[in-house]
């Protein structure tokens, strides 16, 4: 599996029994979770009609009856077809959105605020540099309990896990970055804010004039802050460096 998938994998945590991934699309994260967990029941959301007949035929083989048998594929938006689950159906563990822009995936969430707050874990991973999913899911009650940093054909990705809470930390700079990034001293944060700083350089120069007003605010007030964070992450790899 690529690595962004193993990511994922990894932060939907050992102990979840029932996984939902919302756009699932090929379902790769699916056959994995079942593959690896015989007793595991997976429950994919999708907006492409035809994605629910699609995984059945490409992975009958794969997953053999008792493999299909545990997923169960829903067709709508976001985390709203959830609700249409029979009232006995185990409780989801964990949710993943993955490769959904921040925009969508913050409107989703917000749709179903109620379901989102309840939810043990929350997996997020949106595929470029972000403002406004940290402080937006801080409002839907949610802090990140971990974080990852993966790289995967040459990019770098947030993998986020959420859950029910608070954000311990007060260091403003940590919590707009990656809170649990920081606290760790994650060695990938300096390569990974080096190539958020290259690539949104000039659009930052210009004001971000193609980003909507909301986003524009949030992005440019994090970019604001990317030296400062670089600066630190550069301090901890230099005294890893001399200590070793
Ligand atoms: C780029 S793919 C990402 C697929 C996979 N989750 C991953 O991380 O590689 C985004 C998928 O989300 C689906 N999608 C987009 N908006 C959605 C929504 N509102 N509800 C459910 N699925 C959605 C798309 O149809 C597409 O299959």
């Amino acid at each position: 599996m690529r690595p962004r998938f193993e990511t994922l994998y990894a932060l939907i945590g050992d102990d979840a029994k029932v996984f939902a991934d919302i756009g699932y699309d090929l379902g790769a994260l699916m056959v994995a979770f079942l593959k690896r967990r015989p007793h595991g029941q997976a429950v994919g959301v999708e907006i492409q009609p035809q994605a629910a007949a699609r995984f059945r035929s490409t992975h009958a083989a794969t997953l053999g009856r008792a493999g299909l048998d545990r997923v169960t594929l829903l067709t709508g938006s976001g985390l709203a077809p959830l609700t249409d689950r029979a009232a006995d159906a185990a409780p989801i563990d964990c949710a993943v959105i993955a490769g959904i822009g921040e925009d969508t995936t913050l409107s989703l969430c917000r749709a179903s605020a109620e379901l989102v707050a309840a939810l043990p874990r929350l997996v997020i991973c949106i595929p470029t540099f972000h403002a406004t999913i940290r402080p937006g899911l801080a409002e839907l009650g949610l802090y990140a309990a971990d974080e990852r940093l993966v790289v995967d054909r040459g990019r770098t990705y947030e993998v986020i896990a959420f859950e029910p809470g608070v954000e311990p930390s007060d260091d403003a700079v940590a919590t707009l970055f990656g809170p649990r990034l920081f606290e760790r001293r994650d060695p990938g944060v300096v390569g990974w804010l080096e190539d958020v700083r290259d690539r949104y350089q000039k659009a930052y120069a210009h004001g971000l004039r193609n980003y909507l007003n909301g986003p524009r605010r949030a992005l440019g007030e994090k970019l604001a802050r990317l030296d400062e964070a670089l600066e630190r992450a550069r301090q901890w790899d230099d005294a890893t460096r001399t200590s070793g």
